[in-house]
């Protein structure tokens, strides 16, 4: 695997690929990689000619000083598990090459920037439009993949590509979860035992919610995950929401054959987790 440092070093092996007419693919990641993020290098890798992955914790996206200052770094760790992959190559800038000057570039993104994780995270998104703009300007890759637990994010991506013409095709990669449910997150690593223990309890709200709002409607599913979750004293739930999948407004009653998403945010002790499930 070709590790890159500087923009220009990775622009130069690109040009070279894509003369040859090679496809890109490319996996942006903030590191601290798992399962998850090795499944979105295996579905690169299954449709691109060349898979690019880049390993940069990004500041712009974090509203908290402490939650980007505790985010887990392990550079070292996460180059083995994409040589053992099979990647054929990762970027790993610093923040000044990304970020030379101090300029903020701001997004519109409608309404879909201030509901759910926007309205908890103020800036979160425009500021991971910022970095995959520069990535994508960078990369310019033909497929990039996500993973679909950052539901809203993959979102704010799609409009994100069309806004600036990208003509990147945006893929959406599924939830890979652990054997107990907890969906794979690098946050999990942050997570105490006791805490970690108790994380296993949200895929299994969201999915007995999930029974309860088609069997009883949705306030109903509503009111139990709250209740459960009022009954945790570690636990703190931000935001639990039915959305249509498509553009993320609200949804109050299931309409039939109408698609909806569930979606929550949640503390564990100080680590905030974040997850979702589709319900038809
Ligand atoms: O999902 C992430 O890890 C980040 O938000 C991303 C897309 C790499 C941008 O920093």
């Amino acid at each position: 695997m070709l590790i890159f440092n500087k923009i220009t070093e990775l622009e130069g092996f690109l040009e070279g690929l894509k003369s040859k007419g090679q496809s890109i693919g490319f996996v942006p990641t903030m590191g601290a990689l798992h399962k998850g993020h090795i499944s979105l290098i295996e579905a690169s890798k299954a449709t691109c000619d060349v898979t690019v992955c880049s390993v940069f914790v990004n500041p712009t996206q974090f509203n908290d000083t402490a939650d980007l200052a505790h985010y887990p770094r392990m550079p070292e760790a996460d180059t083995l598990l994409l040589e053992q992959a099979n990647c054929d190559a990762l970027f790993l800038p610093t923040v000044s090459e990304i970020y030379p000057t101090r300029e903020k570039q701001i997004f519109d993104f409608g309404e879909l920037d201030k509901i759910l994780e926007g309205k908890y995270r103020p800036g979160h998104f425009n500021g991971v439009a910022q970095v995959v703009k520069r990535f994508f300007e960078i990369v310019q890759p033909n497929r990039a993949f996500f993973g679909s637990k950052d539901f809203q994010q993959v979102k704010i991506v799609e409009a994100l590509a069309k806004q600036m013409k990208s003509g990147a095709e945006i893929v959406s990669c599924a939830i890979l979860r652990e054997p107990d449910g907890l969906a794979m997150s690098s946050r999990n690593a942050l997570l105490s035992s006791n805490e970690r223990v108790l994380a296993s309890l949200i895929p299994r709200l969201l999915t007995k919610a999930k029974e309860l709002a088609l069997s009883s409607g949705l306030l109903a599913a509503k009111e139990y995950l709250s209740k459960e979750v009022a009954k945790q004293p570690l636990m703190k739930l931000d935001y639990f929401e039915f959305c249509n999948p498509t553009n993320l407004t609200t949804i109050t009653q299931l309409q039939p054959n109408e698609k909806v998403v569930a979606l929550l945010a949640i503390f564990v002790g100080k680590i905030r987790l974040i997850d979702n499930i589709i319900l038809n």
